[in-house]
């Protein structure tokens, strides 16, 4: 993937504050950018504003618990660091700023980038062992996916098109 985005990942990756092996950690960033990735194939979302999501939502977390307000400090966290660490335009940042400070609220949303952000989240909840329900997707395609019972088939079409059949 084109990169710019690595240096942002190294310093926000640093200063994360929860343990040193997290489940909303930055495995988990990952996989909510790659899940963002592949629903923006199909919903249209705005693929510089998932990719943020992905790495600033959970970023200032300071337990595995309910730590209430952590996606509002994600998102100031994002707001300090725009300008100098990364470029957003205002529009865009309030996707962003909305997706991350809204994320815990278990709420469904419109916009297709906001949608698409909380469905890529909510389709990892499989690391927690909660398996994702279509009824809290907030996209045609995250509805989809979840209601099909694992992701993997949709992610190995868009790697090998053609090789994977889906049901
Ligand atoms: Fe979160
Ligand atoms: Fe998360």
């Amino acid at each position: 993937m084109n990169d710019d985005l690595d240096p942002l990942w190294e310093l926000v990756t640093r200063q994360f504050h929860g343990p040193e092996y997290s489940v909303h950690g930055p495995d988990h960033w990952r996989r909510v950018e790659r899940n963002g990735l592949l629903l923006a194939t199909r919903t249209g979302a705005d693929i510089r504003v998932v990719r943020l999501f992905a790495l600033f939502h959970d970023s200032r977390r300071e337990n595995d618990w309910e730590d209430p307000g952590h996606g509002a400090r994600g998102a100031e966290f994002a707001a300090s660091l725009r300008g100098s660490a990364y470029e957003l335009d205002n529009e865009r940042f309030e996707l962003l700023r909305h997706a991350c400070e809204w994320h815990t609220e278990g709420e469904f949303h419109e916009n297709t980038t906001i949608a698409t952000c909380w469905d890529a989240d909510r389709l990892d909840l499989g690391r927690v062992g909660i398996v994702p329900d279509p009824a809290y997707m907030s996209t045609e395609f995250g509805r989809e996916i979840a209601a099909h019972g694992s992701i993997q088939p949709y992610l190995d079409a868009v790697m090998s098109p053609g090789r994977v059949e889906l049901s």
